[in-house]
């Protein structure tokens, strides 16, 4: 009898030995909820979808799971308006039970949800947004970025305008918000440091494209270059009214790439001949870009661009985490060590984050050449962003 009874306990030990096995596999989560927070309309529309469509290609071609953990979305249109953007963000987290937050493009919405991220401890992959803040004093354990901090487009043609072009003077223009000031806060720093002097900065709200009055001013200012940040419709609009204005022979046109990626086609003869620094070109000789371009304009039918490839590597470092930790989703600790330690493959080259979880890449010079942003050597080698103020590690 007592036998029996051991045997019997052995074996109900057993079985729910097994069953708690499979209990953990599922507390584990099989899959895991991506919200996506993206401007799916308005001046940032096209790369908010470019975005959106990089990352499906990535789990696409995983088979729609990471480390056999599926991959669902949720998708939000942030409409790139930072007043909405706490709302917004607190509602993928409480009311949509996201496990990752993935956005966005606008740096004062990308404020907001690095706010929301860390208040509720949610993990975030920036993807474009390039506000120094979120790796600067804001940085976090649980906050990646795989795009860019607007410093560093900035800082490599500030470098290049100088160095390689012999500019003295130079004004900058851009919308009046944390992106534009950054991004020609990088320019005047590289610039600067090569001689050059900013003689004046001019601005216009965001998302504004009444451009006439500050070409009126750069045509009577005389620089020997003009920096930009736009970015989106915004960029299309200033390339065209600055050629149309007559300036386009007289004063060098520069910017952060963004002012001819994913507009060439809207720009035309515009844009023929500009030179923009970023971390993307559209003819690099790599073989990961080949079939990045490849499997992209076969599935979705037209070209990627920057925005496409930093969606394709935010869903890349999504699957570094999940690797490290093994599928299990709630090992956060292995989650941030797989994401912040890999060494990607990313189709703008050997991509690797630094202690502030923010890139370090190559940065690009670029021509516009029979409508492509044509490669034309390294600005600056693997620059990081100096990541002021954060004290993550
Ligand atoms: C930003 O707001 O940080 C931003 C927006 C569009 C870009 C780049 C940066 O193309």
């Amino acid at each position: 009898m007592r036998r029996i009874t051991q045997q019997a306990l052995s074996l109900l030990g057993s079985i729910s030995l097994a069953l708690s096995a499979h209990g953990i596999a599922q507390a584990a989560q099989d899959s895991v909820k991506v919200g996506m927070m993206l401007p799916y309309s308005g001046t940032y529309a096209d790369l908010g979808n470019n975005i959106d469509q990089g990352f499906q290609l990535y789990i696409d071609e995983q088979g729609g799971t990471l480390d056999g953990v599926k991959i669902e979305y949720v998708r939000l249109d942030d409409e790139s308006n930072p007043s909405k953007g706490p709302e917004n963000a607190n509602r993928l987290v409480n009311r949509d039970k996201v496990d990752v937050m993935v956005g966005t493009v606008h740096s004062g919405v990308a404020m907001a949800m690095a706010k929301v991220a860390n208040d509720t401890d949610t993990l975030l992959i920036i993807p474009n947004a390039g506000a120094m803040a979120i790796t600067g004093p804001l940085c976090s354990n649980n906050i990646f970025r795989s795009s860019f901090s607007n410093w560093q487009p900035g800082y490599a043609m500030g470098k290049v305008a100088a160095d390689k072009f012999g500019h003295k003077t130079a004004v900058t223009v851009t919308w009046k918000y944390a992106a534009g000031d950054e991004s020609v806060q990088g320019f005047t720093e590289g610039f600067e440091e090569g001689g050059g002097k900013v003689v004046r900065n001019l601005t216009v709200p965001f998302p504004d494209v009444e451009f006439q009055a500050l070409l009126t001013e750069i045509a009577s200012l005389k620089p020997d270059a003009v920096y930009t940040f736009f970015a989106g419709g915004g960029a299309v609009k200033f390339v065209l009214d600055y050629a149309a204005a007559g300036l386009k022979d007289n004063i060098s046109l520069y910017g952060a790439g963004f002012i001819t990626d994913g507009t060439l086609q809207a720009q035309g003869k515009a844009a023929e001949g500009l030179y923009t620094t970023l971390h993307y070109a559209d003819d690099l000789d790599l073989a990961k870009d080949k079939s990045f371009r490849e499997a992209y304009e076969k599935k979705f039918n037209r070209a990627p661009d920057v925005y496409s490839v930093q969606g394709y590597d935010a869903a890349q470092m999504l699957h570094a985490g999940l690797k490290e930790a093994k599928g299990d989703f709630s090992n956060r600790d292995a989650v941030v060590k797989g994401m912040s330690s890999a060494t990607y493959d990313s189709p703008r080259g050997k991509l690797t984050l630094s202690p502030s979880h923010n890139p370090v890449h190559d940065l690009y010079l670029r021509k516009v050449e029979n409508g492509i942003n044509a490669y034309q050597g390294v600005a600056v080698a693997q620059l990081g962003d100096p990541a002021r103020g954060c004290r993550l590690k």
